[in-house]
């Protein structure tokens, strides 16, 4: 049971106290105990065992403990629920404030009423006030029938609040049951959604619907269920195998970010030299720019204790996102990833990476882009789904961050890849590049084909001749050199120093102050 501290007298209370313990001994109690038994035959944690885990041991401290709801139709006076199937309140987490709902089951199946969903909003409104995290753990079938319209505005009043706290104090959904209908946009406002899997599930219309309607059969899970929201749609960024996994990665998210848009996230002290030397990442880059290796080598390389902690791993894994810290530093990393697609830029990857590159900004959370990138993905699916407009959205998000931007171009950085990954052009502010950087409008046979096309052509040996310009575009264009000498790239490094290069720019630029010119908001392309 819930650890909180309002705790029953040991001995028989004074008159006065007794209501107040019998109304808390009711309370803790939720939906009673055979749904607490239900809740666990489900593999489910109830609301306060899950808000135990996230917050740190006895700092809980509930709000509206005792609100009921309002309704009066269906009978619904004769059943009062103290707490109304939300347990909202704050507490600590690595002894920072953080804000929580928890959604009870146990409770009307969770399921949210005018008087629950003020209980959510009296929650937010305070966290916006003092500047810290808000957890929402849901578990919900969704608005209280019952409660009709009231239930509907009720979420509405949440959805505001998820938008006008979004970008001031860092919002975490984590689904542990059903999140379905309308109830839905909650999470999707919020900066990140957990979902646990096999106990989870999240759609718009559940499986009878989508049958009735289009005919489509399809499971609860394939439709929504965590791995369909983590690998198909991009909806979830963290899976986990149960409830405590999935708090315990609430708790580590919560470490790498600060508790609202005016402060820096927090420093963790470091056993790991942040200038030690990084001898295998000389040899780590195949020199073949065709040869796949996976990024996350690289960046584990030069992160303190080897440790990332990967966002969205399954969804468009072309590219990696994440955080880590260097020199105890946390930052946003992203990095295309050669190991998959040739970390080609398609309209997944660039809308996965545009909103984490968005978030980061939103809270000082600086970046660090690695570039191995062959350009944007061809094709007609490519073009009909919206490249041009998603692919934008990732160009747009680096070039409006004024936070801390260091960009290191491992190998490829071709087309208008180059200019999107963190480029200087877009107000990168340290820009490094490996040896085996090849920086040009696009790879050596693609551009040869065009350029030398009549000269192959009337060739004694194409075939020859072809080798021969493909040499020389090489040698001209396919290295950092170019990009060194106009200013583009600030320094080519010696692969095993890159660890203290990005630490010692981190370093420098911990006061970077830039913005942007004043306006109500940007029109980022949608
Ligand atoms: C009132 C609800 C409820 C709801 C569940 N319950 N959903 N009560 N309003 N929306 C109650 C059940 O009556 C039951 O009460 C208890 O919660 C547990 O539900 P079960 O059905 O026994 O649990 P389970 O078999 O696990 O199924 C869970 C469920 C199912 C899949 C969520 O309950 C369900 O389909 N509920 C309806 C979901 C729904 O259509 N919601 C509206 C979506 S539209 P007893 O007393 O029998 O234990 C929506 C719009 C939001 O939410 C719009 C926002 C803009």
């Amino acid at each position: 049971m819930s650890e909180s501290p309002v705790k029953p007298a040991a001995t028989v209370p004074p008159p006065h106290m007794q209501r107040l313990d019998e109304l808390n001994q009711k309370a803790l109690l939720g939906g009673g105990e055979s749904r607490i038994k239900k809740q666990h035959e489900a593999g489910k944690l109830t609301a306060r065992e899950r808000i135990d885990l996230l917050l740190d041991p006895g700092s809980f401290v509930e709000m509206d403990r005792f609100v009921t709801h309002r309704c009066t139709e269906f009978g619904m006076q004769e059943q009062k629920v103290l707490g109304d199937g939300v347990v909202t309140g704050y507490g600590l987490v690595d002894g920072r404030k953080t804000f929580v709902f928890a959604q009870d089951f146990t409770v009307f199946g969770g399921s949210l009423s005018g008087a629950y969903a003020q209980k959510i909003c009296k929650v937010m409104d305070l966290a916006m006030k003092v500047g810290a995290p808000v957890i929402g753990l849901n578990d919900s079938g969704g608005a209280r029938i019952q409660e009709g319209v009231e239930s509907l505005a009720g979420y509405a009043d949440i959805f505001l609040r998820n938008t006008l706290a979004s970008g001031v104090v860092p919002q975490i959904s984590a689904i542990m049951g059903p999140c379905a209908g309308g109830a839905v946009y909650s999470p999707a406002i919020t900066d990140f959604i957990l979902m646990v899997e096999n106990t989870s599930y999240m759609f718009i219309t559940g499986p009878e619907v989508i049958k009735a309607v289009t005919h489509e059969e399809v499971t609860k899970e394939d439709l929504g269920g965590a791995h369909s929201h983590a690998s198909k749609s991009g909806v979830c960024h963290f899976t986990s195998a149960d409830d405590r996994a999935c708090i315990a990665q609430v708790r580590e998210l919560l470490s790498f970010l600060p508790s609202n848009n005016q402060e820096d996230p927090p420093f963790r002290p470091t056993q790991d030299p942040p200038l030690r030397d990084v001898p295998e990442l000389d040899t780590m880059i195949p020199v073949e720019s065709n040869k796949p290796y996976d990024v996350k080598d690289v960046i584990r390389a030069v992160v303190d204790d080897a440790h990332l902690f990967e966002v969205a791993e399954a969804y468009a894994s072309n590219i990696v996102v994440g955080f880590a810290r260097i020199g105890g530093r946390a930052v946003g990393v992203v990095a295309n990833q050669p190991a998959v697609l040739a970390g080609v830029l398609d309209i997944d990857a660039s809308m996965k990476a545009a909103r984490f590159v968005r978030f980061c900004d939103c809270f000082n959370i600086p970046l660090v882009t690695f570039v191995d990138v062959p350009g944007f993905l061809p094709g007609t699916d490519q073009e009909y789904g919206g490249i041009i407009k998603h692919g934008a959205k990732l160009l747009f998000a680096f070039a409006e961050a004024t936070v801390p931007k260091v960009t290191v171009i491992l190998r490829k950085a071709y087309g208008g890849a180059y200019d999107v990954m963190a480029s200087k052009h877009i107000r990168a502010d340290v820009n490094l590049a490996f040896p085996t950087a090849e920086i040009a409008v696009m790879g050596p046979d693609g551009a040869v084909n065009i350029v030398y096309r009549h000269e192959i052509a009337k060739a004694d040996d194409p075939a020859k001749a072809r080798a021969a310009f493909i040499a020389d575009y090489k040698e001209k264009f396919a290295n950092p050199y170019k990009a060194a000498e106009l200013g583009f790239v600030d320094e080519v490094i010696y692969p095993r120093t890159l660890r203290q290069r990005l630490h010692r720019s981190l370093e420098l630029l911990k006061d970077k102050r830039d913005s942007n010119p004043p306006k109500k908001h940007t029109n980022i392309p949608l």
